[in-house]
């Protein structure tokens, strides 16, 4: 064959095995509304930026008429390219091949795309659309997902990793998703262990694969999914947005964006706040004006939406925001909140994204279900993560800062670098009503008017406890500022703190409470 037949053969050879399982599957994934797995990736990077890695990769199985049998690219499309200019690395899963089955060899090209991030210390995105192990495979598919399991734990706190769930993700297959740091679902994506035929065996109860494996339980009810997307094409616009708040690994900085550096104050901040402690409020509101352009991604809005975590930028430095949110529970930290923010707190920790927090919370949430759900032990892990985080603390108090929850919430002790209060701020041990009732409960009682005793013990601790001076005087508040000029303070403590290194005594590490 001379040199010009051989270019030809190949790229024939390419061609035939990029068209995946042929167009007549393309066309079944299109009448989903659903990319393929190269048109995923095409949407992803930069235009031209992808080099593919094992085009040609071959599985080496025999079982039930295997020999011999054609897989394209083994199922999963993997390699390297860019994304804004920077680099990633990915795996995207082929559903019209071998409905995207994971084998021993399609296992393998995944885990080489992920040492490569490790080694280049760039994220690595995980595209997910497959019928899970490949059956005809046996132990060597479920030996490649351990494989995926295990790598995706060296990863973990190395690079950021994404996990897009943009078909099927069931069986053992969902836990690589679970391990990696955000998942995307999109609207029509299903995920879960054991599917509703299992469970109506097993347990007798029915229920729609939509209804066990679709966003809405997945993200609200379960907490698994970070966003949800109603297509690809939404999910591939968040993951982009996701990255450019994310620095490629755990030894850079997060990105810097260009931005305008004069800070004018927001007057309408004085007035967002309602100083009546019983009125909510939506904090979001809070966020978007201390933010760069309003620009906020907010992680897991629909689970656990008593407090609000996500990304944004102060003059084109990124940060994590954590936010009670007094528009629903009062803001009350429960469970769910606590495992939600201890999350967020330690991503921020590991990829250097200092940590702003916004506080207004009246405690942890009372009720038994809490109690014997085991709060005291998820509540800790928001004050394991923020006590071993180590970037920059920023914490507001802007109105209620109660409790066990005040601490919890980036207090002054756990080594939080700045603690601002506004004038609006109540720091106490717990609220007005309560405290005074279990420590003035004989004086009330024995009052020749009890209702107008209690009214004044009321506005006497009121004076003494529900206002920041008290804090301030001790210290466990470095400033009280105007509302309006909060963007400015936190602007310019990130700068003073931006160079901030602290060291802890080595160890292999903590024991935060599971
Ligand atoms: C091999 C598979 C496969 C699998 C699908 N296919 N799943 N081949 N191993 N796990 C093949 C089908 O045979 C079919 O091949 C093609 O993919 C498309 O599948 P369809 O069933 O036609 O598609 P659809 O109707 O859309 O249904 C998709 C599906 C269904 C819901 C994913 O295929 C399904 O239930 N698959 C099995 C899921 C499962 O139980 N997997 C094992 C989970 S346990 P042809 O040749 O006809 O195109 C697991 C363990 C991991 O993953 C353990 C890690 C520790």
């Amino acid at each position: 064959m001379s040199i010009e037949e051989k270019v030809k053969e190949l790229n024939e050879r390419k061609e035939r095995l990029k068209l995946g399982g042929g167009r007549a599957k393309i066309d079944q994934q299109h009448a989903q509304q659903s990319l393929t797995a190269r048109e995923r990736i095409e949407t992803l990077l930069d235009k031209d930026s992808f080099q593919e890695v094992g085009l040609f990769a071959r599985h080496r199985c025999t079982n039930f008429g295997m020999a011999g049998k054609e897989f394209p690219a083994e199922g999963v499309v993997t390699g390297a390219g860019t994304v804004g200019g920077r680099l990633v690395h990915l795996a995207s899963q082929d559903f019209t091949v071998a409905g995207g089955s994971a084998g021993e060899v399609h296992s393998d090209k995944i885990v080489q795309s992920m040492l490569s991030a490790l080694k280049t210390g760039t994220p690595f995105v995980f595209m997910n659309d497959s019928g899970g192990a490949r059956i005809q495979e046996g132990i060597d598919s479920l030996a490649g997902y351990g494989k995926i399991f295990y790598h995706n734990v060296m990863l973990s706190g190395v690079v950021p990793q994404i996990s897009l769930i943009c078909g099927p993700c069931a069986g053992g297959a969902a836990y690589s998703p679970a391990l990696t740091d955000f998942i995307i679902q999109t609207a029509g994506a299903r995920m879960f262990i054991t599917g509703p035929s299992v469970i109506k065996e097993a347990t007798g109860e029915e229920i729609t694969a939509e209804a066990l494996g679709g966003p809405l339980s997945q993200m609200n009810y379960a907490g698994v999914a970070h966003f949800v997307a109603e297509n690809d094409l939404v999910a591939l616009r968040i993951c982009k947005r996701l990255l450019s708040f994310l620095p490629s690994n755990n030894l850079e900085d997060p990105p810097q964006l260009q931005a305008d550096d004069i800070v004018v104050p927001d007057k309408t901040l004085n007035t967002l706040v309602p100083t009546d402690p019983k009125k909510g409020y939506d904090v979001r509101q809070v966020i978007t004006r201390l933010v760069d352009g309003g620009d906020f991604l907010e992680v897991q809005p629909l689970f656990a939406p008593n407090i609000v975590v996500g990304f944004a930028r102060i003059l084109g430095r990124s940060v994590g925001v954590v936010a009670n949110q007094p528009s629903v529970l009062a803001g009350a930290l429960d469970i769910n909140a606590s495992d939600k923010g201890a999350r967020f707190v330690r991503f921020c920790n590991a990829f250097n994204i200092p940590l702003i927090t916004l506080v207004d919370v009246p405690g942890f949430l009372p009720g038994v279900q809490q109690e014997q759900g085991g709060i005291i032990r998820h509540g800790a892990k928001m004050l394991f993560a923020y006590s071993a985080a180590t970037v920059p603390k920023i914490t507001v108090i802007m109105r209620k800062a109660y409790g066990g929850a005040f601490l919890a919430m980036c207090g002054k002790e756990l080594e939080t670098d700045r603690v601002f209060a506004w004038p609006t701020a109540e720091i106490a041990v717990m609220g007005p009503q309560g405290a005074v009732n279990v420590i003035f409960r004989n004086e009330i009682a024995q009052a020749e008017n009890p209702q107008k005793r209690r009214q004044e013990l009321i506005e006497s601790y009121q004076s003494t406890f529900a206002t920041p001076y008290a804090a301030a005087g001790r210290r466990d508040v470095d400033d009280i500022i105007e509302p309006a000029e909060t963007r400015r303070h936190l602007a310019m403590t990130l700068d003073i703190l931006h160079s901030k290194r602290e060291f802890r005594p080595m160890k292999k590490h903590g024991l935060i409470p599971l």
